[in-house]
């Protein structure tokens, strides 16, 4: 069975891409076949794994809505056993057309059922719309990036609520795996303060991985390229090779 997981947050700027982007390149990394779906208009992830970006319906704009095969237009990136499927920004003008549309939340589920792969990531764009409604209904599994910041556990009830609401009426079978704390500033009190925080409220359901604010990382995307094969031995790297180790071990429990 293909695990679809969804790496979802409505906040901006919180690590989302980063993480579906290095995260798929350490599963990669260890044999597994890996597709990353980006769902996102701004096309970061396409970016960020060096990508040209594919117009129309040849790119997840054309999954999303069911106009094309996804499976035709499966782009293999360089970095083995990782394909993505592209998104442009005509994907902005899919919240408007599902709209009106009939199962318009079950769409992308739908699409993508045929696929196999050993794991399908989802880049979620910020917010609430209906591109994330589907992306929620086509997942098993979701992972919540949050940046240690003062703001960070506003908006998680929302999510979570959001969530249920999704596991009550369209996919019972929606999982956490996990909340992963991103951007720890280890000199700010205020990063660990937060953490604190985030665990005392979520307890396991937060990752113990803990990915660092590292430029290494902010360099990698700017580069095209996952921080794994940018600096190996950077903190980022580490982090999100430990990341997939303990995203693995939750999956067999
Ligand atoms: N751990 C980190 N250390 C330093 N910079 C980081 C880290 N994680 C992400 N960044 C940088 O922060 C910015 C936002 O990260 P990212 O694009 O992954 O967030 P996002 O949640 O996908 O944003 P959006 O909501 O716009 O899609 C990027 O420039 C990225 O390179
Ligand atoms: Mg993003």
């Amino acid at each position: 069975m293909t695990n679809v997981v969804a790496i979802i947050n409505q906040k901006g700027g919180v690590g989302k891409t980063t993480t579906t982007v290095n995260l798929a390149t350490a599963l990669a990394a260890i044999d597994k076949k890996v597709l990353v779906l980006d769902l996102d208009p701004q096309g970061n992830a396409t970016t960020g794994l060096g990508v040209p970006k594919n117009r129309g319906i040849k790119s997840s704009y054309g999954v999303l809505l069911g106009l094309v095969n996804p499976e035709e237009i499966v782009t293999e990136t360089y970095i083995k056993g990782l394909s993505i499927i592209t998104s442009t920004i005509d994907l902005a003008a899919a919240e408007i057309e599902l709209s009106t549309q009939h199962e318009r939340d079950s769409k992308l589920k739908k699409s993508i059922s045929t696929l196999e792969y050993d794991y399908v990531l989802i880049d979620c764009p910020p917010g609430f719309g209906l591109i994330n409604i589907n992306a929620l209904n086509a997942s098993n599994r979701i992972i919540i990036p949050l940046q240690c910041e003062f703001y960070a556990l506003e908006g998680l009830a929302q999510l979570f609520n959001t969530i249920q609401g999704v596991r009550n009426t369209i996919n019972k079978d929606l999982i956490v795996s996990g909340i992963l704390l991103t951007m720890y500033d280890r000199r700010n009190s205020l990063s660990s303060i937060v953490a604190k925080d985030v665990r005392s409220h979520f307890h396991n359901l937060v990752f113990n991985t803990i990915v660092p604010r590292n430029v290494k990382i902010s360099e990698a995307s700017s580069h095209g390229k996952p921080v794994i094969l940018y600096d190996i031995k950077s903190a980022g790297a580490i982090s999100y090779i430990e990341l997939a180790r303990e995203f693995l071990s939750r999956e067999s429990k």
